[in-house]
């Protein structure tokens, strides 16, 4: 048998991506004030941005589309997606919106209040957004080795039994639900293994807490298992699946990730009992309760894309996308979190630049340095993320400086891959000449979206 995992499909619509040169990248870079998220995308060659809302559907997705019923009330597009996700999660009730982070607060305005506290193994930035916005604590309660980059494990995103237990002895009263997100996208993409989620569900169940899952990603997570957890080398990987939802009391979920869809999200629960306060705050907040936040088309897309996720050919070929491109930075001497993860690669800008002080922003330097070298759009994980400007003018750093290569589904060819990992050995190279920055404007929440920085 031939070693190469090949792309499981073939491409029947191209959409062209153009080649700038150094000098139009420069001066691209200029006007976005050195923020990549400013960038067009027309001018952007790869991009890495992220993996969510981003990939590419299939002909049987494109051809759902034109099924789409667009009735306000009853649309046989429900019905068709509310079959495949209880087919899928085992759960009955099933609730649509736009996106996950509108799943996010439409489940935590129904069902938290100012004050509580929900444990995770990491919250996603939307997700600790919206409970703080509630006046809710997101206490992160990931394994030590989810916080060690060079620390090779095979579920890194385990959630600390140990400290969530001393949480729900402490903690209890306020606590109304926990929380579990799989895979693990703010700790590297990295998986939760079926033991991790069995002992957490049992442990909340100990206490009386109901299990809420973040789903974006469970279908690689599911592979993770399938190729990872001993047991699970012959299950199939929509059983896998369908195990891990059977310890969940319910789920939120971004569509745009493992629905390979580029809109979409939803909200499942197992008992009735939330369901009457979800579908009011549903009404007021999305749109009602059988298109949520969604068009009919959209529903059918991801009726069909949520199916096409869990197609084990393509979750070997995506996870091993990741790893091909690991095993070349490996190659080039350049660090990032190992192993890499589901749908993104995460480099350490501390190993390509380690000399830069924090103060100077590597990771958001590294990631400018991709641009200006080969057209490539990651995103900064690190101080301008993380760090916040304080009151008196002084500044707060992050732990990590990463920049975080998140692949479209179905997208980008094997060259795409080898071109990328050519640019970074040759940004690595010349990483004497890489300049930090300053920023000279920023807006006070969620600054890397929109701030301005200089050159120091
Ligand atoms: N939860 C996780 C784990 C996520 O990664 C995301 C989105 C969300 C919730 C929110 O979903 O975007 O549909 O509202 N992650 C994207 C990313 C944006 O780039 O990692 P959304």
């Amino acid at each position: 048998m031939p070693k190469t995992l090949i792309e499981p499909f073939r491409i029947k619509s191209i959409e062209p991506i153009r080649m700038t040169t150094r000098a139009e990248r420069e001066r691209l870079l200029e006007e976005a004030r050195l923020n990549v998220f400013k960038l067009r995308a027309e001018d952007v060659l790869i991009d890495w941005l992220t993996d969510s809302g981003t990939g590419a559907m299939s002909a049987h997705q494109w051809a759902a589309i034109m099924e789409g019923d667009e009735s306000y009330a009853g649309a046989r597009s429900f019905f068709r997606l509310e079959k495949v996700i209880q087919d899928i999660t085992g759960m009955p009730h099933f609730v649509p919106t736009h996106q996950g982070r509108a799943a996010e607060k439409v489940l935590f305005t129904a069902v938290c209040k100012k004050g509580d506290l929900v444990p995770n193994n990491c919250h996603f930035d939307t997700t600790r957004g919206n409970l703080e916005y509630l006046g809710v604590e997101a206490v992160d309660l990931v394994v030590p080795e989810g916080l060690q980059p060079a620390t090779i494990a095979p579920f890194k995103g385990n959630i600390d039994l140990d400290r969530v237990e001393a949480v729900l002895q402490k903690e209890g009263a306020r606590i109304p639900f926990g929380m579990l997100t799989v895979t693990n996208n703010t700790g590297g993409g990295q998986p939760v293994s079926m033991a991790n989620i069995r002992a957490y569900a049992a442990l909340l169940r100990k206490y009386g807490k109901p299990f809420i899952m973040d789903v974006c990603r469970f279908a690689e997570n599911a592979m993770f298992i399938k190729m990872r957890e001993s047991g699970y080398e012959n299950t199939s990987v929509r059983d896998i699946a369908r195990e891990m939802f059977s310890y969940a009391d319910g789920a939120t979920m971004s569509a745009k990730k493992d629905g390979m869809v580029n809109i979409g999200g939803f909200i499942v629960l197992r008992s009735d009992e939330w369901l009457d306060e979800v579908r009011s705050d549903l009404i007021m907040m999305e749109g009602f309760p059988t298109y949520g936040g969604m068009a009919g088309r959209d529903l059918e897309a991801l009726a069909v894309g949520l199916q096409e996720g869990l197609d084990e050919d393509y979750l070997r070929y995506r996870l091993r996308t990741a790893e091909y491109l690991g095993e070349k930075l490996e190659a080039a001497g350049v660090g990032f979190v190992k192993p890499t993860g589901g749908h993104a690669v995460y480099i350490d800008a501390r190993t390509v630049l380690p000399d830069m002080p924090v103060q100077h922003y590597p990771a958001w330097a590294l990631c400018n340095a991709l641009y200006l070298e080969g057209g490539i759009r990651g995103v900064e994980i690190g101080s301008v993320m993380f760090g916040k400007r304080l009151g008196d003018g002084t500044e707060t750093y992050h732990s990590m400086e990463l920049v975080r290569l998140a692949f479209p589904r179905r997208m980008y060819t094997q060259s795409h891959f080898d071109y990328a990992a050519e640019v970074i050995a040759e940004v690595k190279q010349k990483a004497a000449g890489i300049r930090g920055v300053k920023i000279t404007k920023q807006p006070r929440f969620l600054r890397h979206f929109t701030c301005e920085c200089a050159w120091v």
